[in-house]
């Protein structure tokens, strides 16, 4: 395991340090919205607050997930793509990342980053890579770009494509000009026939209570968290070559046929290919 602020030894001393248990995480209400046992109750007090608030959220964040592995499963069947940078990966969950990669192709190497230590106590789950691949996990902030690509190289061979995956994050890179700078320097970092993933929260496609909801968050939780337009995530993949069906709900992203159309949620997701 690879880690800025948490080497190997004394690992579980410094990460209690940094557990907070008074005030609701991202990480760990995501994880109590996808029904996991990874939380607090702050972060239940809150999580719930907010699906009275936003009664959708739940449906968001399963959208989210079922997206990424739609997403990873094209990547690696359609696109040959073996190498995959998960920022922001959350708790550990079903079908994660590596999962969904070295089922199709055991050789899939796999880099999660986060920077909650709660993420970093629970990332030994996912650490159980295939024999052929391998994964790692990266204690570290998506506002440091340069230290993450400097991290992922003895796992990652940059000359090789590699799909960045930034799902849930951006929107916690409160600048607009920050996160495309964030996208930019690690697309720059990939060579052609890399992919950048994208979901993001917006209050474009409905969802009854989503601002007052983020409101709440800002108020309650860390970290603090922003909505965008569809104009702005779309800026995020300029110079990309964007996937049909384009910018549009994560649950509408080329949703399984059995699924048939489903509702949308409040949360755009997109896939852009560095041509
Ligand atoms: C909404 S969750 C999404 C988890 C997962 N990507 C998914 O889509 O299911 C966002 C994750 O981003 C992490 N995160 C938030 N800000 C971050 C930052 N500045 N650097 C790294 N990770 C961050 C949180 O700890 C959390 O685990």
């Amino acid at each position: 395991m690879m880690g800025h602020r948490a080497p190997h030894h004394g690992r579980g001393a410094q990460m209690n340090d940094r557990i907070r248990t008074d005030v609701a995480h991202n990480a760990r209400v995501w994880n109590h919205w996808l029904h996991g046992k990874d939380n607090y109750p702050v972060d239940r007090r809150v999580g719930d607050h907010i699906t009275g608030l936003y009664p959708s959220i739940g449906e968001v964040a399963r959208a989210d997930r079922a997206f990424l592995g739609r997403v990873v499963t094209l990547l690696a069947a359609e696109r040959g793509i073996r190498q995959f940078l998960d920022i922001g990966t959350g708790l550990p969950t079903a079908e994660n990342t590596h999962e969904v990669a070295q089922r199709l192709a055991p050789d899939s190497r796999v880099v999660y980053v986060d920077n909650d230590p709660i993420v970093l106590a629970h990332a030994r789950a996912l650490l159980t890579s295939s024999p052929e691949g391998r994964t790692e996990y990266l204690d570290a902030d998506a506002h440091d770009p340069r230290g993450i690509l400097r991290a992922v190289r003895p796992t990652l061979d940059l000359g090789r494509p590699v799909a960045v995956i930034m799902l849930g994050i951006l929107n916690f890179v409160l600048d607009t000009d920050e996160a495309r700078s964030i996208v930019r320097t690690l697309m720059d970092a990939v060579p052609p026939g890399s992919a950048l993933v994208v979901t993001h929260p917006t209050l474009e496609l409905g969802g009854e209570g989503n601002k007052e909801a983020m409101a709440f968050w800002n108020e309650n939780a860390t970290p603090p968290i922003r909505a965008r337009t569809g104009a702005e995530i779309t800026s995020f993949l300029d110079g990309l070559e964007i996937l049909e069906p384009g910018v549009v709900s994560c649950a509408r992203w080329r949703p399984d046929p059995a699924d048939g159309e489903p509702a949308p949620v409040a949360q755009y997701g997109a896939v852009g290919v560095k041509p």
